[in-house]
């Protein structure tokens, strides 16, 4: 279900009229709603209700502390790569056991700050992490819980920047030589309590075969690991449930409704695993970005100025790949829509930002009204990968962002100004 919907000709988040938040709060900035955001989390904590398990929404995605906070409460855990996430999770009332802790480069004060604040599981990625993990828990003088990460060589055959299952990518432990490196830290390493399995074998992720095929591989992993007297607690099977970027309320091209491409169920994922990992009674983690928080956001943004060149129509925008790189990145799709629909007639057009880079395009060849300077727009389901990944590129002001709830709605975080700019610089 969308947050987003249009009412008459104007669009929505929740009962909020976007175009009236536009006359008080200057564009760009991300709306997110808050309703969207609770259901997408429990939707996907009861299809795991038949496990015993945690979902740790992964903070990559989206963090932003207020939204933290209203996961936090429902019980939700989280899922950090860094120092400052982990703070981050902490500040915003993560209790330190449903907290793990994954990344192939973790600084030594990062390891302390996990090691000292006792979290669930520090995901580890190599052989000398787990040498420098236990020197620094001898250090500080506290054992940590450890779960290996796990690289499954599971192909999930989706674009290779956010694929991290195969054998070539560089996340994780390969499968086969596991237990001869979890026998060695059983029997050497007296500070690392390893008690857990890792993996995460990519992002947007629609075949839930991919995730039954890590789970049988993990299963037989766990069964070869407890015999050889490895308590193994819990289970982390990462993230990675792809959703439909293309909402249904954004459809009309050329006056046609096309069919909706729906998003895979959170019980579909469910259903594949339960039957090999129930055996096992161990404690499912799942680590969800994307999925809780993608459609809840939009980018709000003002349309500058319409350039027809020889070849094309262009209509340039307030932001960009600065405020959202997915489209530069990974040549991603975004659906674009007016905050208010008028009955122009379509016309084929980029959607381009002001950042001096050519792969600075919201939306390429995208039929669209004909809109025009001073025209408010909403990129859609923004909410994942988008904040998260903004910057100060080209000297711009990170924007604010908002969050709805009902017709409510409340600045959660404010946008910079230009001193921002200066802070921190000598
Ligand atoms: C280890 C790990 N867990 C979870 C996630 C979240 O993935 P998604 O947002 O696709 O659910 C990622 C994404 O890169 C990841 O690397």
């Amino acid at each position: 279900m969308s947050y987003f919907n249009y009412q008459q000709a104007d669009l929505y988040c929740e009962s909020k009229k976007l175009i009236n938040l536009v006359q008080e709060i200057p564009t760009p900035f991300y709306v997110y709603s808050q309703n969207g955001l609770i259901a997408n989390f429990e939707k996907i904590d009861a299809a795991f209700s038949s496990l015993p398990h945690t979902i740790c929404f992964a903070l990559k995605a989206n963090s932003n502390l207020s939204l933290l906070r209203l996961l936090a409460q429902r019980g939700c855990g989280a899922d950090v790569v860094s120092g400052g996430e982990l703070y981050l999770a902490l500040k915003a009332g993560f209790p330190p056991e449903k907290i793990v802790f994954a990344g192939v480069g973790k600084r030594d004060d990062e390891i302390k700050f996990a090691i000292e604040t006792g979290i669930a599981a520090l995901n580890v990625e190599s052989p000398q992490e787990l040498e420098v993990v236990n020197q620094l828990a001898s250090l500080v003088g506290k054992k940590v819980n450890i779960a290996l990460r796990v690289n499954p060589d599971v192909d999930v055959h989706g674009h290779p920047y956010i694929s991290t299952g195969s054998a070539f990518n560089k996340f994780g432990i390969d499968w086969e030589v596991v237990p001869e490196i979890y026998a060695e830290a059983l029997k050497t390493k007296p500070m690392l309590n390893m008690m857990g399995i890792h993996t995460h074998i990519g992002s947007m992720i629609f075949n839930m075969e991919y995730y039954q095929a890590t789970a049988r591989r993990l299963k037989t992993l766990v069964e070869n690991l407890r015999q050889m007297g490895a308590p193994i607690e819990h289970i982390d099977i990462g993230g990675g449930l792809g959703i439909n970027y293309q909402q249904p309320l954004a459809m009309m091209v050329d006056g046609v409704l096309a069919p909706e491409v729906p998003s895979p169920e959170p019980q579909g994922l469910v259903d594949m695993i339960r039957p090999i990992f129930e055996p096992l009674q161990c404690e499912i983690f799942f680590e969800p970005g994307r999925s809780i928080v993608a459609n809840t956001g939009a980018l709000i943004t003002q349309v500058l100025f319409a350039k027809q060149t020889r070849d094309k129509q262009f209509f340039s925008v307030d932001t960009g790949m600065h405020q959202l790189i997915r489209p530069a990145l990974y040549g991603a799709y975004h659906e674009v829509v007016p905050l208010k629909q008028h009955a122009e007639k379509f016309i084929k057009a980029d959607i381009v930002g002001p950042i001096c880079e050519s792969t600075d395009v919201l939306a390429k060849d995208r039929m669209l009204p004909a809109i025009k300077r001073g025209e408010y727009l909403a990129i859609m389901t923004a909410g994942a990968y988008g904040f998260s990944l903004a910057s100060n590129y080209n000297g711009h002001p990170l924007p604010a962002e908002i969050l709805v709830n009902g017709s409510q709605h409340q600045v959660i975080r404010h946008r910079q100004g230009y001193d921002d700019l200066l802070r921190h610089m000598a």
